[in-house]
């Protein structure tokens, strides 16, 4: 699997033109919002969120307009000077703190614990090989009934049917001059993973909606996206639908410690 060093010079090359090219893509715009409507039931004022992979900061930048306290990690120095960025021109005395660390060396890095949430957004842990490091990660962060959000790019997605997703052992991504590698897991290995957690929700984002290499191509079909932001919200919680998605959200909660 990929290093730290590996991951920082891809996502690095990738951060220039992430608010640009991906966070405003209309299928990305509806998929996040669709998370955040899930986020608003499991977090609030005084609540302590850890995002995993925070990039440009959309989601810290919300987390923090829910007066939760942040800390966000990120491996790419890079996407963490632009969610820096982005948090001075939304909001200056904001309860968040930053840290360039790779998800595995977390509990190294944030001496913090006890958090209410841990959100890995949009593709996070399919840079890990094995879920079980990201399960032991929330572990030791949450605090027991707290919430785990992983949002990850599926193996099942139908718009993707014929693509390299459903190989097991991985991918290896092309970015410039490198390359990491990338994992497909299905919710059910997600669910295995996660041993010390419940299963409280499932959802397929981009079932209806367009993956957003797509989109990106007709941005302004607004009332088309509207229309298939719709049907994904009436679909993405039923099954199959939930394992379809071009990406799916899982949310898991923490069980309660044994005596
Ligand atoms: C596709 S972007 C998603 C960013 C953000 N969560 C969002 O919703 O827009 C993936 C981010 O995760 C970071 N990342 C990937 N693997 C990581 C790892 N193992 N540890 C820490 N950050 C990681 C990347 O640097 C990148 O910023």
């Amino acid at each position: 699997m990929s290093t730290p060093d590996q991951l920082q010079a891809v996502f690095d090359l990738m951060a220039g033109d992430y608010p640009t090219r991906v966070s405003q893509n209309p299928s990305m715009l509806r998929m996040r919002k669709r998370v955040w409507q899930l986020l608003r039931s499991l977090v609030g004022p005084g609540h302590k969120a850890l995002e995993l992979g925070c990039g440009t900061g959309d989601d810290t930048v919300w987390l923090l307009g829910r007066d939760c306290e942040v800390h966000a990690l990120d491996v790419s120095a890079a996407m963490l000077a632009q969610a820096r960025a982005a948090l001075k021109r939304h909001t200056a005395n904001a309860q968040v703190h930053f840290y360039h660390c790779d998800l595995r060396d977390v509990s190294r890095h944030v001496t913090t614990r006890n958090f209410d949430l841990v959100l890995a957004n949009f593709g996070v842990v399919n840079t890990v090989a094995r879920l079980s490091d990201v399960e032991q990660v929330c572990v030791a962060m949450l605090k027991p009934g707290g919430h785990v959000v992983l949002n990850l790019m599926g193996r099942l997605a139908w718009w993707d049917l014929l693509s390299k997703r459903r190989r097991r052992k991985g991918v290896l991504v092309n970015m410039g001059d490198e390359r990491i590698q990338c994992f497909y897991p299905t919710l059910k290995d997600c669910t295995l993973a996660f041993k010390n957690f419940s299963v409280v929700g499932r959802y397929g984002l981009g079932v209806c909606l367009p993956p957003p290499r797509i989109s990106a191509r007709q941005p302004n079909w607004n009332r088309l996206w509207d229309r298939l932001e719709v049907w994904d919200e009436r679909l993405g919680d039923r099954w199959p639908f939930y394992h379809l998605g071009d990406h799916v959200v899982l949310v898991l909660k923490k069980l309660e410690q044994k005596n």
